[in-house]
């Protein structure tokens, strides 16, 4: 229903509005300033390219040809070029020589569908801004997520931190990205401070780390094989799971199951399975994964996203899962 919803405000939102009206209210929405009135030329040249992409793209959606709609997200006014650069997670990392995988027990029992969300182990969706911060992003939602479910407690965690302070584990800055499996192996050795003390920016800054307001420690990492049976496993029985995948499609995502082509194994975006579960429609069902997104609550479904399961591994959504341990 509620999708339902949101879709019909989009159409009308497209059928009614010009291109002008949708510009300039998408540049309030957003915050979008541009440096010169050639540069808004520019933008605005862009934006109306992806409207255009975005009509074609939901008329095929309205005929049933299409899992998944777009519309007008922050990201309106980038080329798929442009895109494809603010996504750079990958950078020249360190082996993880720490990570274990996981092994799963034979008879382990796991449950046909979960959200995390439901539970209490998410926390709000929060916003990476125009910073490679991702990485820095799905390790705190899994280290929320453990705390929570563990600790029964539900505290927002420093990104900035380790954006700041993990450098030397191999993460770099704001331009260069980084890694989840960087990032647990120095919460391993540090901890890490809370939201409120240690508050984001979205530039990098010189490490302000307090030891005194650590206010969690983790024993180590896992790593879960890459397979979305064994990624099953692990969001079906241990919580959140850290992940990396190919996000380029993603740029106007605002709802659906994503099953589109144009997706590689390309890792180049941290983000953080959240559940799964499947959709029945008269068409049959589809399977999918839940997932929360680091680019504000107006991107996707509320900041979250769907995308299909049990599809050959689809933009290497399991290529590469990881989660902490506590203790
Ligand atoms: C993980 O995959 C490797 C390589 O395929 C295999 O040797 C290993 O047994 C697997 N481990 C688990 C826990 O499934
Ligand atoms: C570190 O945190 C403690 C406790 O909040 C505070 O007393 C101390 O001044 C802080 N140290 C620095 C260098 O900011």
């Amino acid at each position: 229903m509620k999708l339902l919803a949101i879709f019909s405000t989009v159409l009308l939102a497209v059928a009614a509005s010009s291109n002008e009206e949708q510009w300039i209210a998408f540049k309030q929405t957003h915050g979008k300033t541009y440096k010169s009135l050639l540069e808004e030329r520019t933008r605005f040249g862009i934006f109306q390219n992806n409207l255009k992409k975005i009509k074609e793209h939901n008329a095929r959606y309205d005929k049933g040809e299409e899992t998944y709609f777009l519309g007008v997200t922050r990201f309106a006014d980038l080329t798929p070029e442009e895109f494809g650069d603010f996504l750079r997670r990958q950078i020249k990392n360190k082996p993880r020589l720490h990570a274990t995988p996981t092994v799963f027990p034979e008879d382990l029992e796991v449950p046909d569908s979960i959200d995390w969300t439901e539970k209490g182990a998410v926390l709000d969706i929060k916003n990476q801004l125009d910073c490679g911060s991702c990485w820095a992003f799905s390790t705190t939602g899994a280290l929320e997520g453990q705390n929570a479910i563990l600790n029964n407690v539900k505290i927002a965690l420093s990104e900035q931190q380790l954006l700041d302070c993990s450098y030397t584990y191999g993460n770099g800055d704001c331009e260069e990205g980084g890694q989840m499996s960087n990032a647990f192996e120095y919460v391993t050795d540090y901890g890490i401070e809370a939201e409120e003390s240690y508050p984001y920016k979205g530039k990098d800054t010189e490490c302000q780390y307090n030891a005194s307001k650590t206010i969690l420690k983790i024993k180590g990492y896992k790593n879960v094989n890459a397979s979305e049976e064994e990624l099953r496993k692990a969001v079906g029985t241990i919580g959140p799971i850290s992940i990396a995948m190919h996000a380029n499609p993603f740029q106007l995502y605002i709802g659906g199951i994503y099953k589109g082509q144009g997706c590689t194994h390309e890792l180049n975006h941290g983000v953080l399975v959240v559940g799964y579960g499947e959709v029945y429609k008269s068409s049959g069902k589809t399977k999918f994964w839940r997932v929360k997104n680091s680019w504000g609550s107006n991107w996707g479904e509320n900041g979250y996203f769907r995308i299909k399961r049990d599809a050959n591994n689809l933009c290497g959504i399991a290529d590469d899962p990881s989660y902490p341990v506590l203790y």
